[in-house]
């Protein structure tokens, strides 16, 4: 089964992640858990170029196609063969962040991504994806304050998270058998338990 966490900056997806995937290995569930972009040899030296704060002159098809291109790695190398084991994926963003941010936040065609997505992934879709839902004002100023690693994707304007916000909201409304929506400005504990509960709900159905 392949599991996706998605949310805006400071949503608590990448430290919420490690979390879900013990409890999930508890369970006696085999998981492999893994990152974008990057989660490859290849994909996290494209990840380097798309985070390097001096990288200001790049341009939004340069930034759309380096993320396709770490993901098309990913997919390939990582998430197919772990799925053909019957593993569980638990991926920390994937194909909705390029439509929240290229698409939703900077106004890219979704139609047009949505075809791009499929040739990088190669149809690949999750089938479960977690939103962590939290208020980007909130989101951002809880990772400054924690210290956590900012880079040149963390630096655009509110309004532009606010807007990938929206975006996600929108897609886990428009699709709502897949996505399931956590309100992440709770307590990290009680956001863990609502993960962990939604998860296995999901893989009792599935068997
Ligand atoms: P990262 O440091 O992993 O942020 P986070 O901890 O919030 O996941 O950086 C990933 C950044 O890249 C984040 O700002 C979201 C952005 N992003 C896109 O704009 N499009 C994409 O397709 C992906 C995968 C990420």
């Amino acid at each position: 089964m392949f599991i996706t966490l998605e949310g805006p900056e400071g949503s608590g997806k990448t430290s919420q992640l490690p979390m879900l995937a013990d409890y999930l290995r508890e369970q006696g569930y085999d998981v492999l858990t893994t990152r974008e972009p990057g989660g490859t040899i290849i994909g996290d030296q494209v990840r380097a170029v798309l985070t390097r704060l001096d990288n200001t002159t790049m341009q939004p098809r340069t930034e759309i196609l380096l993320f396709l291109a770490a993901r098309a790695q990913l997919v390939e190398e990582v998430i197919r063969p772990a799925l053909a084991q019957g593993k569980i994926i638990l991926s920390d963003r994937y194909a909705d962040s390029t439509l929240a941010y290229q698409g939703y936040g900077h106004g890219v065609d979704l139609a047009l991504l949505r075809l791009l997505l499929d040739f990088a992934t190669g149809g690949l879709r999750p089938d479960l994806t977690l939103l962590l839902d939290v208020d980007p004002a909130v989101g951002l100023s809880r990772r400054r304050s924690s210290g956590g690693e900012w880079n040149r994707l963390d630096a655009y304007a509110l309004e532009f998270h606010q807007r990938v916000r929206q975006g996600y909201l929108t897609m886990a409304q428009q699709e709502p058998t897949r996505w399931r929506v956590v309100d992440a400005s709770q307590p990290p504990d009680v956001v863990q338990s609502a993960l962990s509960q939604l998860v296995l709900n999901r893989l009792r159905c599935d068997v």
